[in-house]
């Protein structure tokens, strides 16, 4: 499957972010997950609870059904299942079943809940992206802006974009200085994330700084400006933009104005749609309001920007690359390394598991 050599483009044994901890409640909700459906909802004591959405009874979604106590009844025949996916209680015949409806480990970070849809045995929540390296406990940054897109386009698609920031000028072109992303220079290195790209340029003030970090940040002639972007894996990446230095030129000491974390968690939701969640985190102008509402506004568009675009090349993708191969330039290096990792995972995953002698 485009742009992989496997049959599908989706690793299965990764935590996949199954939604933003203030969507899932005691009214629970289904998604499609990977290609499942799942039922999220709350037990009594807050704990989240994701099982298989579809009722074995006559396969009603279970999410249109009801919570009571711990349990998720079936809103067609009243079939209830504990949070173990126990059948506890058939009402027509005043009896539990014995079946056991599959449920998936479900893990609570902060705003955010993870999901694993792969192999038991390979489940482990140490493998959740690194909460601590996103701002979202430590003192002095501020979580902001959450927003849900549904994408109608394979996940990769939403990969090799936020990996390709010279599409900035073209899809983004409101944000003045997205030039700067033409032929920055690339610093590339793998460290907490499986791989780092850093871009450096050089920016003049621009009214959209302005609007982040306020007039009194003014500075004169080019300041730094590096982007930062790191693959934590096919399901999670982080846009460090703008850190910017005043007057690294000029000046003996620079100073940071602020950074800025735009997170992208990345979930498949079938193999060409895709559920995109979208947060940030800054460490600057905590008590702003108006920044909030700002970068609220600001990310909708930039985000509903690139799920536009990789919505009109998912259409017409498989027709054309059937006719003519994919071009790839000097600044897709990124983008092309990053599939190789996800290639290779793939490639694990369809590997034949190797028994003990
Ligand atoms: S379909 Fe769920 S109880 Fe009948
Ligand atoms: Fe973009």
């Amino acid at each position: 499957m485009y742009p992989f050599t496997t049959d599908t483009g989706i690793v299965r044994n990764r935590w996949y972010m199954a939604g933003f901890s203030s969507e899932i409640t005691r009214q629970p909700m289904e998604r499609t997950i990977l290609g499942k459906p799942v039922a999220l909802y709350r037990k009594e004591d807050g704990t989240p609870v994701a099982m298989y959405g579809l009722c074995p009874h006559r396969y009603f979604p279970l999410a249109k059904g009801r919570v009571r106590g711990d349990a998720l009844v079936c809103g067609y025949h009243g079939f209830a299942f504990d949070a173990d996916g126990k059948c506890i209680e058939v009402p027509s015949q005043n009896t539990g079943s014995g079946f056991c409806q599959p449920t998936y480990p479900i893990e609570e970070r902060g705003p955010l809940c993870w999901i694993w849809m792969g192999d038991g045995d390979r489940c482990d929540p140490a493998l959740i992206p690194p909460y601590s390296d996103f701002g979202l406990e430590q003192e002095g940054w501020r979580y902001s802006s959450e927003n849900y897109f549904h994408l109608k386009g394979r996940s990769q698609l939403l990969v090799d974009n936020l990996l390709d920031l010279t599409h900035l000028p073209y899809v983004h072109h409101h944000i003045g200085g997205g030039g700067v992303m033409a032929s920055p220079k690339l610093e590339e290195s793998e460290g907490a994330s499986l791989y780092q790209v850093l871009r450096r340029s050089k920016m003049p003030w621009d009214p959209f700084l302005e609007l982040l970090f306020g007039k009194e940040a003014a500075y004169e002639g080019l300041a730094d400006f590096r982007i930062v972007s790191d693959f934590y894996g096919p399901e999670l990446i982080r846009t460090s933009m703008p850190v910017i230095t005043t007057g690294a030129e000029n000046s003996e000491n620079p100073s940071e104005l602020g950074a800025l974390w735009i997170m992208h968690a990345i979930t498949p939701e079938t193999e060409h749609s895709t559920h995109y969640f979208g947060f940030a985190v800054r460490n600057f102008r905590h008590d702003s309001a108006e920044l909030d509402e700002f970068q609220r506004q600001s990310d909708i568009k930039i985000r509903q920007q690139d799920v536009d675009a990789i919505e009109a090349v998912e259409e017409r993708l498989d027709a054309a690359s059937a006719v003519q191969r994919e071009l790839l330039v000097k600044s897709d290096g990124p983008a092309v390394k990053v599939r190789r990792k996800i290639q290779a995972m793939l490639d694990a995953e369809a590997a034949p598991i190797m028994e003990n002698a």
